[in-house]
This record gives C-alpha cells, structure tokens and sequence, in this order.
C-alpha cells in the first residue's frame, strides 16, 4: 500500500461544477485501478490523499500534476503505508466553504463523522493525526 498526499491552487475558471464532473470521472478510473482516498477543496485550495498500490498511485499522480485545472502542486507525503483510511471511498470530497459553515465548524462535523465511521474504529490516532495535518495545512496561509 501506498501513500500520496498534495496540495494544489485550483485554475480560475475550475469551481464546484467542474469539480464535481471531473470527480465522476475520477471515481471510475479510482475504482478500476484500486485507488482511494480524499480531495479536500477550501478557499480554490485542494489537498488530496491518493491510497493504491504505488505503481497506479504514482501513474494517477502523474497525469493529476499536469492537469492544467490547478497549479502550484507540491507534493506532501509520498510513503508505504499500512493503512488504507479511506477504504471505501474512491475519492471522498470535501468542500469545506460550502453552505455559509465556518471552515472550523466543517472540520468538526467531518471529525465527528469520521470517529464514528467503522473504517476508523481501530485507527483513531492515525485518523487524528491525520486530520490534525489537514488542519495545519488548510489554515497555514
Ligand atoms: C484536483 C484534481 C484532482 C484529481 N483527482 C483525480 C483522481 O482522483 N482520479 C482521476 O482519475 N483523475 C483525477 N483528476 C483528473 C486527472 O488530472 C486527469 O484529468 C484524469 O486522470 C484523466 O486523464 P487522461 O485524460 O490523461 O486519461 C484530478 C484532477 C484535479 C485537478
């Protein structure tokens, strides 16, 4: 198993109805080819964790870093790992601005949600910390 992690500036003209139509695409490929993970999207910045066996993560990220739909990607974590969070989920996507929701108040709701979930049950501290970076990175700039 293996780890992606990046982030990245969305284009001007890309917002949520792209996002979404460009995510039913990516949740076919993402199943066909043994990939999860999470994209999360918050003031026209995207984080994304992409979970697979390393040869398809790396291929997928390959053609994700050039697609011209966003820009300044840096990539955060690029590891093996024993865990597959997002098992089920070919790409769970979060807008974090959406609704008028503060973003701190969206993080708490998907904490909660997520601590419930079965496929954290037995990994909460790695779910933590997980989410405890994803805050770092969301609210460093
Ligand atoms: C922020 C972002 C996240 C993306 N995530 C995925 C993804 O998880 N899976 C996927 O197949 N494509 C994803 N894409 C789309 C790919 O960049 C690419 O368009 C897609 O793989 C089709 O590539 P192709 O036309 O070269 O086959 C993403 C694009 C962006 C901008």
């Amino acid at each position: 198993m293996h780890s992606l992690v990046y982030r990245s500036v969305a284009s001007d003209s890309f917002e949520l109805p792209e996002i979404y139509s460009m995510l039913s695409n990516a949740k076919e490929y993402n199943t066909e080819h043994g990939i999860t993970g999470c994209l999360l999207y918050h003031n026209s910045h995207f984080l994304q964790l992409l979970e697979g066996e390393k040869q398809e993560v790396e291929q997928l990220f390959k053609k994700i870093r050039h697609d011209p739909r966003h820009h300044d990607v840096v990539l955060i974590e690029n590891e093996d790992s024993e865990v597959r969070l997002f098992n089920e989920w070919s790409m769970a996507f979060h807008d974090y601005g959406q609704n008028g929701l503060s973003a701190h108040h969206k993080l708490r709701q998907i904490d909660k949600f997520l601590s419930k979930s079965n496929v954290f049950s037995k990994k909460s501290s790695a779910t933590l910390e997980f989410f405890s970076n994803v805050k770092d990175i969301l609210f460093a700039y």
